[in-house]
């Protein structure tokens, strides 16, 4: 007889999001804390996507976790072990929807490990950031298989922050707020929904590759030199980011496209102006992330109003915001300044790929 009960396994997917005003510095390693709260667009699009299933079973002997099919060591990994914990203590009474049996009582947890399987939806020459989709999806999962209850609302944000900071924006769709939080335990480092996915129906998102090889420095370490050396960073975080988080989510709601995007760029400027401000520097953008700035200027100049926005993480990739209605003249003009060489892949090392996936965001 298998000790395994099907009714103990849950899989659900999360949706990636991409920051309009970014998060970049942390107040407390330790508890996964930024210097500045950061705002960002959730991407509802099935090919940028983490899918994760979880299972519990008395006869699993340890926690086991396999991330696109290679098993990973889970001990060693101080935020997944972090976030399975804490929403282990949240965990309830376990009943079967159906028939209303009770299959695991809150008491008995202590006796099931989990086994958890992730895979990402990116295309893998995107390098986008996968541990946001990932960590909201792992933290939401293992919440429906414990039958977690939030002790305060958002807690599961403050859950899943801890697994990424970025992932906490991830539990919900629409446009995000990470608020940075005042207590000294975290509690209040949550993200809160400022629009619904329903607010903006014809923003769109498109997405141009620059380079498909992956980052140099990663998000974590890379913050970490900036807020020991950079004092613009220090800065930015002590007088900038608030009244342009005030502005940008005026702009959202309003749908004025002009506000939202004038300061999704110039956020995205400054953050890779903080890197710059690094000692050592550091260089995320490269020739190709240059050019598309000065073509999506370009763009915009021709029309005399803001039309399109880019932003770029910790990476060379951008994400182009635009609204429906301009996606077919902005892809027309990007193609044409960045032709993808004859027989090269659609996501090309070499040059940009100008077939970038146009998207829904809401
Ligand atoms: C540039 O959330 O990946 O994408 O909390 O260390 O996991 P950790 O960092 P992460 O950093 C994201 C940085 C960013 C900006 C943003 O998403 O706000």
């Amino acid at each position: 007889m298998s000790a395994f009960d099907e009714r103990l396994c849950v899989t659900c997917s999360a949706p990636t999001n991409i920051a309009t005003i970014k998060y970049w510095g942390k107040a407390s390693a330790e508890l996964n804390t930024p210097i500045n709260s950061s705002v960002s667009v959730t991407l509802h699009q099935d090919d940028l996507k983490a899918i994760t299933t979880v299972a519990a079973s008395r006869s699993f002997s340890k926690d086991r976790l396999w991330l696109n099919g290679k098993e990973e060591d889970v001990e060693s990994n101080k935020r997944l072990t972090t976030v399975i914990k804490l929403v282990r203590a949240l965990a309830g009474d376990k009943v079967d929807a159906k028939t209303g049996e009770v299959l695991v009582y809150k008491a008995d947890w202590p006796q099931y490990h989990v086994h958890i399987a992730s895979r990402n939806t990116f295309p893998t020459a995107a390098g986008l950031a996968s541990s946001a989709a990932g960590y909201a999806c792992l933290t939401f999962a293992l919440a429906q298989l414990f039958a977690a209850c939030e002790t305060y609302d958002g807690e599961l944000t403050a859950i899943a922050r801890q697994g990424s900071g970025s992932a906490c924006r991830s539990l919900y769709g629409g446009f995000v707020r990470w608020q940075k939080g005042e207590r000294a335990d975290a509690a209040d480092s949550i993200a809160v929904q400022v629009a619904d996915e329903a607010h903006w129906p014809e923003l769109r998102a498109l997405i141009f590759v620059a380079s498909a090889a992956k980052k140099g420095t990663s998000s974590t370490s890379g913050m970490g030199t900036s807020v020991a050396t950079s004092e613009l960073l220090r800065h930015r975080a002590a007088a900038l980011v608030e009244p342009r988080l005030a502005a940008i989510e005026a702009a959202y709601l309003a749908r004025d496209f002009a506000g939202f995007g004038r300061a999704t760029m110039v956020d995205s400027n400054q953050f890779h102006a903080t890197c710059l401000d690094t000692y050592p520097p550091i260089f995320y953008m490269n020739d190709v992330s240059r050019a598309l700035v000065q073509a999506v200027h370009a763009f915009n100049a021709h029309h005399g109003a803001i039309r399109a926005a880019y932003t770029f993480d910790a990476g060379p990739n951008a994400v182009v915001y635009t609204t429906a209605s301009d996606v077919a003249q902005l892809l027309a003009v990007m193609s044409r300044a960045f032709p993808v060489p004859r027989g090269a892949p659609a996501c090309s090392d070499a040059a940009l790929a100008a077939e970038a996936a146009a998207e829904d965001v809401p």
